[in-house]
Parts: C-alpha cells; sequence; structure tokens
C-alpha cells in the first residue's frame, strides 16, 4: 500500500532540471525513478511540463514538482501497489489530457517508474526479476554510439546516431568489450584528421566530418582498425532521426548539400545500407511519413531492422497504424515517450505480436537511473539503446545490465540475433 508520493527537482545530464519522483510503501519499502527528456522529439509524445519564463533556460521544473504534491501523491496514497496497471490508469485519468501536458509527461513518468521499482522493493526482488514474473528472459543485444550528429551535435551530420551492434558477440559482456575497441579506435581515427572536439549530448564523438558518408566511412574503418570483422562481428546502426530533416514533402542533408523528395529519401538510405555494414536503421522518414518509412522497409526490410521512434512514440496505436502501412519491423520504446510504464508495455507487446524487434531506449537527456536496463531484461525485450560508451548516465545502464548478466550466471542467454523480425535475423 502507498503511504506517500514525494518528487524533487534533480539535474539531468545536460544540466538541466528534471524530476525524481520517490514512492513509499506502508512496508517501509521505497521506488524511486528520475525522468529522462528528449531533444530531437516527435510531434506525437506525451509533453513535459515545463515552467514558463527564462529561469534555467525555460527548463524548470517546479510546476510539475508540485503537482506531484498537489495532486497525484493525494490520488495514490492508500492504493495498493501491486496493480501498476491501476495505478497507472490513475494517473492518464488524473492528467485527464491525451498528452499528459497537464501534469506533465516529466511528472507522470518518474511517478510511474518510482511505483513499478517499490512494487519490486516490497517483495525484495531486483526490478528486472520482479517484471519477468517467472518467464525466461534474454540478455539484450546493446546498440551503441561511436558518433553522435544532429540535434545532440550542433547538426554537424544529419544522421543523429552512428552506431554498432554485435549480434554474434555471445553475451553482453563481450559485445561491451568489442564495442570499447571500436570506441577507441574511432577516436584515434578522428584525432589523426584534426584535434578531437569532444562528444556529443549521449557520449558519442563529435562528429567533425565533411558529408554523411565520410562518417559512414571512418565508422566502417574504425571496425576493421579495432582488429574486429564489419558485417560479422561489428554492424552499424543508424537513426537517421529524419523527422529532423524534414518531411513527406521534403528532407534537408544539409552537411551533404542535398534537399530529397521522400522517394529520393528512401533511395539515399537504401543506398548506404547497400554499401555499407549496416543492420538496422532507425527514422528513415519523418513521423508522419509512413509512404517513405513503407519504401524502405519494401527495399530492405528483409535484411535490415528499420525501427520506427517519432514515427511510433510508444504508442500502441500508431504502432497498429505503422503495421498497416508495413512503415517498419522494429519498435523503440522509451517509457517517456508516452508518459507511463502500462502504456509503454502495450506497445512494446504490440510490437511483438507482429514479430518486430523491439528496443528499450534511452533518452539524449538522462541520468544515474537505470530503470530502463531492467526493463529491457525483465520485458525481454532483446535490444537495449543507452547512447555511447562514455558518460557516465550511459555507462551506468551498461554496468547495470553486466551486474544481472552476471546475477543469472549460467541461466543468463545473450539475445544475439534472435532479437531481430524474423525476416531479418
Ligand atoms: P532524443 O533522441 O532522446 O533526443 O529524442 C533519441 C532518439 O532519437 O532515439
Ligand atoms: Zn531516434
Amino acid at each position: 500500500v502507498i503511504a506517500a508520493v514525494v518528487a524533487r527537482q534533480l539535474w539531468d545530464s545536460r544540466g538541466r532540471p528534471t524530476v525524481e519522483a520517490e514512492v513509499t510503501l506502508a512496508s517501509g519499502a521505497v521506488g524511486r525513478a528520475i525522468a529522462p527528456a528528449g531533444a530531437s522529439r516527435g510531434a506525437h509524445e506525451a509533453v513535459d511540463l515545463r515552467d514558463d519564463g527564462a529561469l534555467f533556460g525555460g527548463f524548470g521544473v517546479s510546476r510539475a514538482v508540485a503537482g506531484v504534491a498537489a495532486e497525484i501523491a493525494p490520488a495514490l496514497v492508500g492504493r495498493d501497489i501491486g496493480d501498476q496497471a491501476a495505478i497507472d490508469r490513475a494517473l492518464v485519468a488524473l492528467d485527464g489530457t491525451a498528452d499528459k501536458s497537464r501534469l506533465g509527461a516529466n511528472a507522470v513518468v518518474a511517478v510511474s517508474m518510482a511505483v513499478l521499482h517499490a512494487a519490486a522493493a516490497d517483495v525484495g526482488e531486483p526490478l528486472w526479476r520482479y517484471l519477468t514474473g517467472g518467464r525466461k528472459v534474454r540478455v539484450p543485444l546493446p546498440e551503441i554510439q561511436i558518433f553522435g550528429g544532429g540535434a545532440h551535435a550542433g547538426r554537424r551530420t544529419d544522421i543523429q546516431d552512428f552506431m554498432v551492434m554485435c549480434p554474434k558477440a555471445g553475451s553482453f559482456r563481450r559485445a561491451l568489450e568489442i564495442t570499447s575497441d571500436v570506441y577507441r579506435t574511432a577516436g584515434r581515427l578522428m584525432e589523426a584528421r584534426g584535434p578531437l572536439s569532444g562528444v556529443a549530448d549521449e557520449g558519442g564523438w563529435w562528429p567533425d566530418f565533411v558529408s554523411n558518408e565520410d562518417a559512414l566511412d571512418v565508422l566502417t574503418q574504425a571496425i576493421e582498425t579495432s582488429g574486429h570483422r564489419p558485417a560479422e562481428d561489428v554492424w552499424i546502426s543508424l537513426d537517421v532521426a529524419a523527422n529532423e530533416l524534414g518531411d513527406a514533402s521534403g528532407y534537408e542533408l544539409a552537411l551533404d548539400e542535398l534537399r530529397l523528395s521522400g522517394a529520393e529519401m528512401a533511395e539515399r538510405v537504401i543506398g548506404w545500407a547497400n554499401r555499407y555494414p549496416i543492420l538496422s536503421i532507425e527514422d528513415p522518414a519523418g513521423q508522419d511519413d509512413f509512404a517513405t518509412m513503407a519504401a524502405v522497409t519494401a527495399a530492405i526490410g528483409g535484411r535490415v531492422q528499420i525501427i520506427g521512434d517519432d514515427v511510433l512514440v510508444t504508442n500502441a496505436a500508431r504502432v497498429a497504424a505503422a503495421a498497416a502501412a508495413g512503415a517498419c519491423n522494429a519498435a523503440l520504446i522509451k517509457v517517456n515517450q508516452v508518459g507511463t510504464v502500462t502504456e509503454a508495455k502495450a506497445a512494446l507487446d504490440a510490437a511483438a505480436t507482429l514479430g518486430w524487434g523491439t528496443i528499450v531506449s534511452a533518452r539524449s537527456g538522462e541520468s544515474e537511473d537505470v530503470t530502463i536496463a531492467h526493463l529491457a531484461v525483465g520485458w525481454d525485450a532483446g535490444q537495449l539503446k543507452v547512447g555511447s560508451f562514455t558518460r557516465s548516465e550511459r555507462m551506468a545502464k551498461w554496468n547495470e545490465v553486466l551486474r544481472i548478466e552476471e546475477a543469472m550466471g549460467g541461466e543468463a542467454v545473450f539475445a544475439g540475433a534472435s532479437c531481430f523480425a524474423a525476416a531479418v535475423a
């Protein structure tokens, strides 16, 4: 039974205010969670509540924190902790808007995840195991950023995430070891081209490239030079985040000085997949451009994972619409895109039922909160996207999965290539 719900303002990995919620049970068990924040957000996402005015650059969360004390706490105190779905329904009803904008998705998601943590703590189980309900689950395949571009790096490249995946690594631990080699090598290659300019929002090397393909060339070279085999041990994964580049009426690749129609954008992305060791592509088109998404999926979806992020926004109804259009074969799952744990799980279930891949994902604004590591394992998502291989808000999640993999001992099964939709695997 919930005894108290409190919220406080903390700071995220971009130095912006964020909301932490803390749920205390009558038993004394405590659950705590911190809201993440996106930068390349879709228009159909749940909306954070930020303060008016210039304080903290307009990112203040005092109203979101106040709403937890004034409205959310009174509505939740006394409720049964074991019924996450009922608590999340109460949060949705209390907010009353379609996009959680009244109480704020930042307040709602922090409370919803804190409730989940409290429920696991109440029965004395680690969250991932609590979520399995006794089912066998896999340790997820990590998708790890090497270069960060787009809205996370002053738009130095148009493509937002240049990442790697190691489906044949055999274990999560080994996948991280291989990735560390690639990350280090990529840094050396960039250093040789000129002074390093630090890292982007999610910890990937700040991209200093003359074209988007230049970045793909250097990443491929980094894989080769790292001592691992491209298209064998290590594959490239891209998040184009094309929602930031345009819509069905046209896309702009500023670095390449190109203005492309939807059909040309699809051709361009398909060309990348044909010339580079690419295994996965996220958001090759804008959030409502199902036709371009579908063109890419029809052409290469049989061998490349096509992930919907801004196009799906962790919304089960949009997953169904995208499936009807043949727009993708995998769904990115970000709890704060929809606002509650239960709604995020519904989107994941909808995608899994379609036979799609599912990827639990962090946001570009993060914290030491490691909830998503537990969700990726406990929900058997098969894949986890956290950002790069530096900065502790990223490493905290990778390290938590290492602990979980160790705790599973001989029972641990690495998802590897089993995480992809049947056609891709
Ligand atoms: P965001 O980006 O958290 O800034 O929205 C992450 C992504 O696009 O996957
Ligand atoms: Zn994305």
